[in-house]
């Protein structure tokens, strides 16, 4: 078995002229928290849907614990153990804490829709082990007080909160956070990092984009830098905003910077 829980190799993709993500090659070591970062359109984002089955390459490969996921689905990513939550937090609205992840530990479990359709033993008795599933999950995070609240109807900050547990309600080793912080105000970013470096003592690894030098500082410990869809660095926190290139990658592009 590989020593890294995730790599990449000479991994690229075009769209018309633009190369999005151009020959990045990286390595994940299981346990971390990895960070990705680089200025607005630099790639991040293209990189987490190749990595998640989204996206396929034009070209190079991805390794999951060795084993080759270049051509697998974003089902059969996730089965293996990897999950994600979106740049713009994706919940069910209308549903509440509870529903929202419930749902997320269905693909976890075995039963078959004929099994639900009959209401059998077995989907009644694996009903039973979900919902304690997801009570103990809610009890460890300590959402178990807003479980019967509409999502949509929660801070940005607990909306994210929900995002990642049920990210972590699939199974998942390998978690996925594209911007977590955004739109967070500090005391939700503190909590955030709280809850992500829970995550990394639990022994999941997170590989997180964010553009919040604060949690990157705080809570990474290895980052790669993109811009214009190629790695430009990659290290620790201090050796890489000690990087000019690194530096004049986010002034230069600091102007443009425009979304929420
Ligand atoms: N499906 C697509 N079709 C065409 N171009 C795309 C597609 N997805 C991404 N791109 C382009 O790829 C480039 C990288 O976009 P991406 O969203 O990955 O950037 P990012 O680093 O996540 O930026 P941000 O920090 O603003 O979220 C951009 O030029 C974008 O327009
Ligand atoms: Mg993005």
């Amino acid at each position: 078995m590989s020593q890294y829980i995730l790599q990449t190799d000479q991994l690229s993709i075009k769209f018309g002229g633009i190369v999005a993500v151009n020959q990045v090659s990286l390595s994940v070591k299981p346990g971390i928290i990895f960070g990705l970062i680089g200025p607005n359109g630099a790639g991040k984002t293209t990189m987490f849907n190749l990595l998640t089955g989204i996206y396929k390459p034009t070209e190079g490969k991805i390794f999951f614990k060795g084993e080759d996921i270049t051509a697998l689905g974003p089902h059969k990513v996730s089965a293996l153990g990897i999950s994600r939550t979106f740049q713009n937090i994706r919940l069910l609205k209308d549903h509440t804490v509870f529903e929202n992840i419930m749902l997320a530990s269905h693909t976890s479990l075995s039963y078959k829709f004929i099994d639900a359709l009959f209401y059998s033993k077995k989907y009644k008795s694996e009903e039973y082990e979900k919902k304690k599933f997801v009570n103990e999950l809610l009890e460890k995070y300590e959402m178990t007080h807003l479980k019967e609240l509409n999502a949509n109807d929660l801070p940005q900050g607990i909306q994210r909160k929900i995002e990642i547990v049920r990210a972590i309600a699939t199974g998942a080793e390998l978690i996925f956070l594209d911007e977590p912080a955004a739109g967070l105000n500090p005391v939700e970013t503190d909590e955030l990092m709280d809850l992500v470096k829970k995550l990394k003592e639990e022994g999941k690894t997170i590989f997180l984009i964010e553009h919040d030098m604060k949690l990157v500082k705080g809570i990474c410990d290895e980052i790669t830098v993109l811009n214009f869809g190629k790695k430009i660095d990659q290290g620790t926190y201090e050796k890489v905003i000690s990087n000019s290139e690194v530096v004049e990658a986010y002034l230069g592009r600091r102007k443009q910077h425009a979304h929420g």
